[in-house]
């Protein structure tokens, strides 16, 4: 089993101040979530290469790139020139999915590949064997502070299962809504990896917020 980890979703944080933002929570996360949007896969617009390069100069953790993006092949290497390690593309956005994620390898990132909430798990079958991590996104990519759609669970559950039956070491990350109210069904239902953004920074006290998370995550 893989081992768990708190991921913080920058979206949420003070763009104007992201270094100071990011360094309280840095003791008690594993890696940063960072969303990049495009306006067309999802009806926002968020940051770029340049954002996650400054960050990289700042933080001593691992960057985990989640693209909601069209055409996504265009950006891998920016992505890994500016410092990603984790890059995660989505299923929707991809004609040739396999090929972008060998092409994530080639840049020399982790490869993941995110579902939307009406994607079926079983569409990554084919894939599975070659992802480091499936996202399974718990809300309607696009924008922080959304409630957590509740079937979300079942398709963690599915994937968790697939995953096992083919011995396979795919981490399963999930994003949206992740809370202490819906973290205990999460790890119930066998995610690895959870993204909080609100949850986090959203928090009066984001290193607080972060710790209480994280001591639920690893109970
Ligand atoms: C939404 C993003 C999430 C977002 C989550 O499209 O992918 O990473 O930051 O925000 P919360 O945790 O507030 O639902
Ligand atoms: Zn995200």
């Amino acid at each position: 089993m893989t081992a768990r980890r708190l991921c913080p979703s920058i979206l949420s944080a003070d763009f104007a101040r992201l270094a100071e933002s990011v360094r309280p929570v840095e003791p008690y996360c594993e890696m940063l979530h960072l969303d990049v949007m495009d306006g067309h896969f999802v009806p926002n617009l968020t940051i770029g290469p340049p954002v996650v390069r400054s960050l990289s100069a700042v933080s001593r953790l691992p960057l985990d790139c989640h693209l909601m993006i069209e055409d996504p092949d265009r950006y891998l290497r920016a992505f890994a020139e500016a410092g990603a390690r984790y890059l995660c593309v989505h299923q929707e956005a991809c004609t040739h999915l396999h090929r972008t994620i060998q092409a994530i390898r080639a840049e020399g990132m982790l490869p993941g590949v995110a579902v939307n909430p009406a994607t079926p798990i079983p569409s990554l079958d084919p894939v599975l064997p070659d992802l480091h991590f499936v996202l399974v996104m718990s809300v309607n990519p696009g924008f922080g502070g959304q409630s957590f759609i509740p079937y979300s669970l079942e398709k963690v559950r599915d994937l968790r299962r697939r995953i096992s039956e083919r011995g396979l070491e795919t981490a399963v990350q999930v994003d949206g809504g992740v809370c202490e109210e819906t973290l205990p069904d999460l790890i119930r239902a066998g995610a690895d990896w959870f993204v909080a953004g609100s949850a986090v920074f959203g928090a009066p006290d984001p290193a607080q917020a972060a710790r209480r998370l994280q001591e639920m995550i690893h109970a």
